[in-house]
This record gives structure tokens, sequence and C-alpha cells, in this order.
């Protein structure tokens, strides 16, 4: 079949930021300059295309050499406000301005898209793009690694990374004053990162919004662990984790609560940080840039190709893609029987309640 080509293609970056947008850029704007074709960065998502004029910037080949790669961000800016389909009206209430962000892409020249974002992005530019045969593809991206379809998004191992150098300096002053540190991770609906995080920083539980947790048992797994001695514990909580019922009227951060809950039941003293936003900032982890650098590449082949209306993956150690449906339904949760869950029981990980009728281990 003979190669589609464009004059001129967008690449922009939806949603919440992470480590590995800039590199997932200069991928695209290297793969697509190398077959001739203009590359247009839009700015903060759809955003900058409801500005007169679009807020837009021309990205070359000489442009994104350097320090894209290394950069963390993205340089395009991002969005997760202002959905285009109900758009806050000056007055009050919202208006549809979808639209006008076609006929901006349109305006511009635009022959076809890539768009970087997470599930709710894809969701966003399957309804805006589709009705107006737009070619687009999507490059997965969020640090909650809860996109469906591919087994890894760009950002999630460097949140991880983050993750494991936070639990590796707690566990120092843990043992230092025998106490139980409570670390709480993002994560709104799916545990990845408190899973994968809590493996990699050494956790002793790790609860993920997956999994109903009981602080009895998770008290009780701590006494075991520790022969009921007060000593260093790790416990890794993901944000999306159900309150403690006890706690629930003082909303507190969750990690706090289950933190007060074990100090009140051990007799241990317990302590709780809130990692935050430090999980999506700085330079990309290695692994990240090659994700990057592999789904940036391949999507500018798809498009080639005559792809549209897919998405990049990760699946089995290659760069692959999927249909758009596949990934529109998300967000994808971690199962029950993955391996890591099944690592992590294995290496007496508590991990809440209800695991071990089906995975004894
Ligand atoms: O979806 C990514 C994520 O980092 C979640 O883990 C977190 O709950 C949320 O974004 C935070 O969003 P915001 O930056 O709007 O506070």
């Amino acid at each position: 079949m003979p190669e589609t080509t464009f004059r001129k293609i967008g690449v922009l970056t939806s949603g919440g930021d992470c480590a590995g947008l800039n590199a997932v850029i200069r991928a695209v704007t290297a793969a697509a300059s190398g077959r001739g074709w203009e590359v247009v960065g839009l700015r903060q998502g759809h955003l900058g295309l409801l500005q007169s004029p679009p807020d837009v910037t021309l990205l070359t080949a000489d442009s994104v050499r350097g320090d894209l790669l290394r950069a963390g961000g993205t340089v395009l800016g991002t969005t997760t406000k202002g959905d285009p389909f109900a758009y806050p009206a000056p007055g009050g209430g919202t208006t549809d301005r979808s639209g006008e962000v076609v006929a901006a892409i349109k305006g511009l020249g635009i022959e076809a898209l890539v768009v970087i974002g997470g599930d709710g992005s894809m969701r966003l530019f399957d309804r805006l793009l589709a009705p107006a045969g737009i070619p687009w593809v999507g490059v997965p991206k969020t640090i909650d690694n809860d996109v469906p379809g591919t087994e890894f998004a760009v950002g999630f191992f460097t949140a991880v990374e983050v993750v494991g150098q936070a639990l590796d300096r707690l566990s120092t002053t843990a043992a230092s004053h025998s106490r139980i540190m409570v670390l709480e991770v993002m994560g709104r609906d799916s545990g990845y990162i408190a899973l994968y995080g809590g493996i990699a920083g050494g956790a002793d539980v790790i609860l993920m919004p997956e999994v109903p947790y009981d602080l009895d048992q998770v008290a009780a797994h701590v006494r075991r662990v520790t022969h009921d001695r007060p000593s260093a514990v790790l416990v890794v909580v993901a944000e999306g984790v159900t309150q403690p019922v006890e706690e629930r009227r003082k909303k507190a951060n969750v990690g706090l609560a289950v933190a007060r809950g074990l100090q009140s039941r051990t007799g241990f003293d317990a302590r709780c940080t809130v990692l935050g936003h430090v999980q999506r900032g700085g330079s990309p982890a290695a692994y990240d840039r090659i994700l990057a650098s592999g789904f940036g590449a391949r999507a500018v082949s798809m498009l080639a190709n005559g792809d549209s209306k897919r998405m990049v993956a990760w699946r089995g150690g290659l760069v692959t893609d999927v249909s758009m449906t596949e990934v529109i339904g998300g967000p994808r949760f971690v199962s029950a029987d993955s391996q890591m869950v099944r690592t992590a029981r294995r290496l007496g990980i508590y991990l809440g309640e209800g695991l071990e009728a089906r995975y004894p281990g």
C-alpha cells in the first residue's frame, strides 16, 4: 500500500503532565521531519486552539535537538480544564465550542494529529476529531498507568522511581526511630504506582483502590512482621483508597488516616508523607524515555500507513498499537491475578482482603 504523506501535522499534550512528554514531542517531530512533514505544536492541549490567533509553535528537527529528551513537564503546556463541548460561558453556564477547535485545526492546515494524553483525553479527541474526519493517533501518558490497551504509559516508571527513592529515604528515618512510615502516593482509581513503587521500595503493606482492606488486619500484619516490637515499617497507600470508617468525617488525607489508625492499634509511632506532584515532576527515567521514543516514532509511522483512531501501546516488550475503541472505555485497574500482585503476595506484603482465597501465594 502506498504511504500516506502529509504537508503538516499537529502534536499536543493533554491532561495532567508527567515526565517523558517532551521526549514524545521530540520523537514525533524528529520522525515526521524525517519524512519532510511540517510539525506544529499546539499549546495548552485544545485550549490554544480556542485563542485568536491559535496559540501554536513550529517544531523542527533542530528545535527539538538537545535537552528536550531530558526535560520534565511539557514545553507545549497542557490542560485538564475547559471541556470544549461544555466550555464555561462568561455569564455562567456552558457553551459548545467544539466546532471552533476543529475549525482552528483545519484553518492551520493541519492534516493529522498526534494526541499525547490519558484515557480521558483520548475520549475527548475521539469525540472532536472522528466526525471531522481528521486522522489522528494517540500516545498514552499518565503516571497512574491506567490507560487501557497498553501495559505501560509514559510517565509511570518515573513516578515509580520517585516512590522507590522516597521509600529508601523513609526507611532510614523509620529505622532510626522504630516508626511506621506511611507514604501516600498518587492513583485516584488504579493502584499501579502504589504496587510497583511499593515493590521497588520494599514496602510491608500496599493499599490500592482496587482491593478492600481492614485496618485491624493491617495492624495485625504490622505486629507479625515486627514480632510486636516497634521497628521500621513501610506502608504505601494510594490516594484513591477508601478512608478508614473511623476517619471518614475528618476528611484527612487517607495516608494520614491510615497512619493514625495504625498508631492507635499497634502503639507504634507512625508518620505520614504525602508525595503528591513530586511524582509528576523532573527528568524522565530511562524506561520512560525508551517508551516515549518508541511511541513517538511509531505514531508517525502509523499516520504514514494511513492508520487513524488508534493508540500506540506497549505489550509483551514491544511497541505496537490498539484500536481507540479499546482505550476509551477506561480507566484500567490492577487485576487481582496480575503477576506483580502475585509477586507482592509471595513476598509477604499485605495487599488487602479478599485476595487470599483466590491467590494463596
Ligand atoms: O491522573 C494523574 C494524576 O496525577 C492523579 O494521580 C492525581 O490524582 C491527579 O492527576 C492530580 O491532578 P491535579 O494535578 O489536577 O491535582
